[in-house]
């Protein structure tokens, strides 16, 4: 075999697996057709660069674990040592497999190497999913015959990405701002992203991009990367001054934290890659394939309501029961408690890590509250951190040996008053899975909402201080799995002080994501949209606070919360018993519209117009069979123009036609245009009919918003 073609999903990642050396891309890009082999391996000969000026005479074959040994001066794919001998590879390829997989995937090939100077075996796998997402993963085994450890720096697969892909885009942010976009030059050199917050944090590099310049929401080449990895993480971008243009990420690895002793193996997380013309197609390969795996949660999504911002830490009975009865009377259908129900946690400062019902608080147990919620029609959800503990709680006193320590067994420093749980130690796993699974065996619980509230910074194995974030992001992953098998049909929501820990790790295993502590929908519109590029809507925990948003003092209509609310898992983080009738009546109204257009926001594929104005967005969702869609047009500042020019509906089927009307609670048009009297000449003829080629080709003229305010367009075909 001298080439390898995986095909799939309008994605071609063609592979040359000649002579010995790790496969080196040829392309990965566009779908190529169906080329026999020879016409690949003219293509080969054909893409293959002079071989000049590169480091060592001839040809530079940079694979996708660039190696020193073939003449590559920058980032190495594999990096370690054994007592600082053999700090470079030479994979010697053996095997190669070029086989089909099972849905979701389609295809995969799986290369076997070893190294007889590093003394150590490689297993590289390549994947490819129907909707054409790739996915790389490499396992290193020290050899078994070979005496003494290897030192294991770190694995990172990497993708070439064409000289053309002269920009990038990737992402940063803090606390209550995560996902938030910046675009650079990709020049020479490296763009590293990398974090040793023990999660990939808020301001996590997210998905990284590549693109023509310019690329947009639905033009321009795009390709990215995406470790699928919940603990410290490197993602980098490298263009050498020979061309070479590549996109790395994977895990990033303490030193000393993986030493190989003989016949050891580490797995490095799978790297995501996916391509598209313009990013909603690039992320519509994403959406596909979460949407096709077994498991993806593929009930009505419920409207939850969330004690969080309505009560903090105040867990009286009749609050709690009042808040239900008020959240059921406008639809809700899911109770998450939030943090406070268990241990002596009365505020963040004790108890954190004691999984038993407080009984002070609640001296019956949960059961009042279970029973009244339930009665109510609602199920239930419970808000944990397994992961954590307060000094100040009773499995910290007795158990102080299982904390992670700073080097020399000084104790890190401390975050939220808490520290964390070494939950690769197995007398701490055992007891977090006891408590866990006492509470889940009682309690008919539907849902966990799991937190995880401090970075682990410098904390590692006690007394030592050796890196323990990767045995620690394993156990999350093993108690997670093991509660989820032991509890059909359990759901969980992943949430670090937010938005802390998103990624396709923690989503192989979780049913929903808290985006962001913020629940200020002006936000919320921003981070939901850029989080939205991996997460389709029915996994990201989207909620509408009270009218004064408690994380940022702005006040904000209730309509605008409701309508950014709507593109996710539609929620409820405000004390409803405090709404007036009014708010009540409007909310109730929003909640049927998300339960009657649920259907669709969470099978639909998520377009965006490419709006110059930064002013305002339009986004929506269009049913796979072209039948409907549902767009928002959204102002979050003031714009320099009025009125709006006609914006292209994205996504539509060209070749039918449709008919284009204002929905939702919101759709008379109300505002301050409104109240001079002006109106928009479509809306007051009682909708647009049109052929979806014009619509996406010409567009359709939006109304002057003013900021902190968005209209629903409900699309139907008519033909
Ligand atoms: C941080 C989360 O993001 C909040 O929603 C809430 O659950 C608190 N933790 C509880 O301590």
């Amino acid at each position: 075999m001298s080439i390898v073609h995986l095909r799939a999903g309008g994605v071609s990642l063609v592979l040359d697996v000649t002579g010995d050396r790790l496969p080196v891309v040829v392309h990965w890009g566009a779908d190529l057709g169906d080329e026999p082999d020879e016409v690949l391996q003219e293509l080969r000969t054909a893409t293959q660069p002079q071989p000049f000026g590169y480091p060592v005479d001839g040809p530079m074959p940079v694979s996708l674990l660039p190696e020193a040994s073939a003449g590559w001066p920058g980032a190495r794919g594999v990096t370690g040592h054994r007592a600082g001998a053999a700090p470079s590879t030479r994979f010697v390829v053996s095997r190669v497999d070029h086989a089909g997989r099972d849905a979701p995937w389609a295809t995969g090939v799986v290369v076997h190497a070893g190294d007889d100077a590093a003394g150590l075996d490689l297993v590289l796998e390549v994947e490819q999913a129907r909707s054409g997402l790739l996915r790389l993963r490499a396992t290193v085994t020290a050899r078994g015959d070979v005496a003494g450890t290897y030192d294991l720096g770190g694995v990172l697969p990497a993708l070439p990405v064409p000289a053309r892909a002269t920009e990038l885009l990737d992402f940063t942010g803090h606390q209550l701002r995560e996902r938030a976009p910046q675009r650079l030059p990709f020049a020479h050199g490296t763009h590293e992203r990398s974090g040793h917050r023990g999660r990939p944090g808020f301001d996590s590099g997210y998905l990284l991009c590549a693109g023509e310049p310019g690329f947009g929401a639905r033009s321009g080449e795009v390709w990215a990367v995406h470790a699928g990895w919940s603990g410290n993480q490197r993602m980098h971008a490298e263009r050498s001054y020979h061309g070479v243009c590549l996109l790395a990420a994977g895990e990033l690895l303490e030193p000393g934290e993986v030493r190989l002793a003989p016949g050891e193996s580490y797995v490095a997380p799978w790297t995501y890659a996916t391509y598209g013309t313009g990013l909603d197609d690039a992320s519509a390969r994403v959406h596909d394939w979460l949407r096709a795996r077994p498991g993806h949660p593929r009930t009505p999504r419920p409207v939850v309501v969330n004690t969080w911002e309505a009560v903090t830490f105040d867990h009286s009975l009749d609050r709690l029961t009042a808040l239900a009865d008020a959240a059921a009377s406008v639809g809700a259908e899911r109770f998450v408690l939030d943090d406070g129900w268990f241990g002596a946690r009365r505020d963040d400062r004790a108890g954190l890590g004691d999984w038993t019902v407080a009984r002070d608080v609640y001296p019956e147990g949960l059961w009042p509250l279970v029973d009244h919620v339930r009665g109510l029609g609602m199920d239930v959800g419970l808000w944990v951190e397994p992961e954590m503990v307060n000094p100040d709680s009773g499995v910290a006193r007795a158990h102080p040996e299982w904390l992670l320590t700073a080097p020399g067994g000084r104790a890190p420093g401390q975050a939220r008053h808490q520290q964390v749980l070494d939950l690769a130690d197995p007398g701490a796993y055992a007891h977090v899975l006891g408590q866990l699974d006492a509470l889940l065996d009682e309690y008919p619980i539907a849902s966990l909402k799991w937190d995880h509230n401090r970075e682990i910074g410098e904390a590692g194995l006690p007394p030592s201080g050796r890196g323990a974030v990767r045995g620690q992001t394993l156990a999350v992953y093993r108690l997670m799995d093991t509660l989820r098998s032991r509890h059909p049909g359990l759901e969980i929501e992943t949430c670090a002080s937010g938005g802390g820990r998103v990624d396709l790790g923690m989503l192989s295993r979780t049913d929903r994501i808290w985006a962001s502590d913020s629940t200020d929908a002006h936000e919320r519109a921003a981070i939901q949209r850029w989080t939205s590029l991996l997460v389709p809507y029915e996994l990201l925990g989207a909620h509408v606070s009270a009218p004064v948003a408690p994380t940022s003092d702005r006040a904000l209509p209730l309509d605008f919360r409701c309508a950014v609310a709507l593109f996710g898992h539609f929620g409820i983080e405000w004390d409803v018993t405090e709404a007036t009738e009014a708010e009540r009546e409007r909310l109730a109204a929003w909640v049927a519209c998300y339960r009657e257009r649920r259907g669709l926001l969470h099978s639909g594929r998520v377009v965006h117009a490419e709006v110059p104005d930064p002013a305002y967005d339009l986004h929506g969702v269009v049913a796979h069979d072209g039948s409907e869609a549902l767009y928002a047009w959204v102002c979050t500042a003031s714009s320099d123009t009025w009125p709006p020019p006609a914006v292209r509906l994205p996504g539509l089927d060209p070749d039918r036609t449709y008919r284009v009307a204002l929905d939702g609670p919101a759709r008379d048009l109300e505002g301050v245009a409104a109240r001079w009297g002006v109106s928009l000449p479509w809306v007051d003829a009682g909708g647009a009919e049109l052929p979806g080629r014009l619509l996406a080709e010409v567009g359709l003229a939006m109304p002057v918003l003013f900021a902190d305010r968005a209209v629903l367009l409900r699309v139907s075909a008519t033909s």
